[in-house]
């Protein structure tokens, strides 16, 4: 791939097609002449046919790549193997978004790459290697990536937003447009420029109506279906702290130690944990 002009960075949508409208708005007051998406594009939101019609009109109107992020491994691992996703809280999300998304764009996941390189950087949803690896700031599994790579590596997952320098290489993350991490109620992304070979990076954040998402949850009956950890979701996206992985953790963790063993974790797990999390009341208190 050819990196050359302004480029927008855009991952972890996550179906989040307020944010996401938002964002398609602001990069035409940016001058962008690509986009390179990063992956996990929808599930957790509702209505992701909207998400999926935003992203087609910026593929249209722009010089466009797409990394296949875990979510996008998730929809079509049930795709072709049709896993249980009956829990609500384990795979309720999960479910909403495949049945209520066309099959076409599911399909247009299946040849997308892991990763893509060009001059200077190795782009990717999680490491280099797997779309599930979280590349968090001083951690021995980013460190070591650091040492072992000959290019600055892009990439999103985490939902935090960051540069990281280590061992003369970077990382950059344009964090989450859907769900970001960090202060709440915003979107992020990046943009790279590169001006006859000498690249600069901007972490970019704009506010969206998240009251307006709040009611498409309640209109499309996600915070039934996806149980608490699509209440965790939604305040993940309003708090911008990660809620929804200490739900996930407490939920397995006293599952764990209860003796149940396999990934589905039963809605009473989800339901204590939820309680500790403040997730069972008003969402927007
Ligand atoms: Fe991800």
């Amino acid at each position: 791939m050819k990196n050359s002009g302004r480029t927008a960075l855009i991952s972890d949508i996550h179906s989040n097609y307020i944010s996401l409208e938002v964002l398609y708005y602001e990069l035409k007051t940016e001058n962008i002449d690509n986009i390179i998406f990063l992956g996990d594009y929808l599930t957790d939101c509702p209505y992701p046919m909207k998400t999926v019609e935003i992203i087609k009109a910026l593929k249209d109107e722009y010089n466009s790549v797409f990394i296949r992020g875990n979510r996008e491994d998730y929809l079509l691992d049930y795709y072709y193997n049709k896993p249980d996703w009956s829990s609500p809280s384990g795979r309720g999300s999960l479910k909403y978004t495949y049945d209520n998304t066309d099959l076409e764009f599911v399909e247009f996941f299946i040849d997308m790459p892991l990763s893509i390189i060009d001059e200077n950087h190795i782009y990717c949803h999680g490491s280099p290697e797997k779309n599930t690896e979280l590349l968090h700031w001083n951690r021995e599994n980013t460190d070591n990536w650091l040492l072992k790579t000959d290019l600055d590596i892009i990439g999103g997952h985490t939902h935090v937003q960051g540069i990281y320098t280590k061992h003369g290489r970077t990382i950059i993350n344009p964090g989450s447009v859907g769900i970001a991490l960090g202060k709440g109620k915003e979107g992020n992304y990046a943009i790279m420029e590169n001006k006859n070979g000498e690249i600069r990076y901007e972490l970019k954040s704009y506010p969206y109506d998240y009251m307006k998402l709040y009611k498409e949850f309640l209109k499309s009956n996600l915070f039934e279906i996806g149980g608490y950890f699509t209440r965790a979701i939604y305040r993940n996206i309003v708090t911008g702290k990660p809620i929804t992985m200490f739900l996930l953790r407490d939920a397995f963790n006293a599952a764990r130690a209860e003796g149940i063993e396999g990934d589905i974790i039963p809605e009473s797990y989800w339901a204590r944990a939820a309680e500790k999390y403040g997730l069972t009341g008003d969402l927007n208190d």
